[in-house]
């Protein structure tokens, strides 16, 4: 199915709730060739108005982020595991996650990404099912994907000391995948 397909599937779902108060749908956006696809937990705010993902504050931080290791976002396919958004901002329910994270694992058939980003916990557990704090700033391969787990950058962006882990994770990355 294409990236495309896969889009427009996702701005007609229903399958949970959220599709009731979204005003839109989030279904990831960037390069449908690229090599590292980045994902997230849930659109905010900003993401849900515009449609379109890493948009608000922690999308700047990111961008910048990017920016630093001299990567510009269009390089990468960016989307996040939940592609509506939930009200006030609260965490995705388990059976929310369930609904939703086919999607973003036929993207990941589609795209074909040699490795990819998992930004927290919640995108931790839906894509490898493994604990956080045992895998964050570590690369783990499975089904044939490498992944490479680091903080969410609305965690790096409020703390410090998140913060510098989160730059030094990304230098690793960076520096393994080049
Ligand atoms: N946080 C996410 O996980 N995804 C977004 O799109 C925005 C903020
Ligand atoms: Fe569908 Fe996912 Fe939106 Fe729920 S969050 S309505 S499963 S696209």
């Amino acid at each position: 199915m294409s990236i495309e397909e896969i889009s427009k599937r996702i701005k007609e779902c229903k399958k949970c709730g959220l599709w009731k108060t979204r005003n839109n749908a989030v279904p990831g956006e960037g390069n449908k060739n690229a090599k590292i696809m980045i994902i997230g937990q849930a659109p905010g705010k900003q993401e849900d108005i515009l449609g379109r993902p890493f948009v608000g504050k922690a999308g700047k931080f990111l961008t910048q982020a990017l920016e630093k290791f001299g990567k510009k976002r269009e390089e990468f396919f960016i989307t996040s595991i939940i592609k509506c958004f939930p009200p006030y901002n609260r965490k995705p329910s388990k059976k929310e996650i369930e609904n939703c994270l086919p999607y973003t694992i036929q993207q990941i058939k589609t795209i074909k990404p040699k490795m990819i980003l998992i930004l927290g916990e919640i995108a931790c557990e839906a894509l490898i099912n493994k604990k956080f704090s045992e895998v964050r700033g570590k690369f783990i391969a499975k089904d044939g994907i490498k992944f490479f787990v680091t903080f969410h950058p609305s965690a790096a962006m409020r703390f410090k000391r998140i913060r510098e882990k989160f730059i030094q994770d990304l230098d690793l990355f960076f520096k393994f995948y080049g």
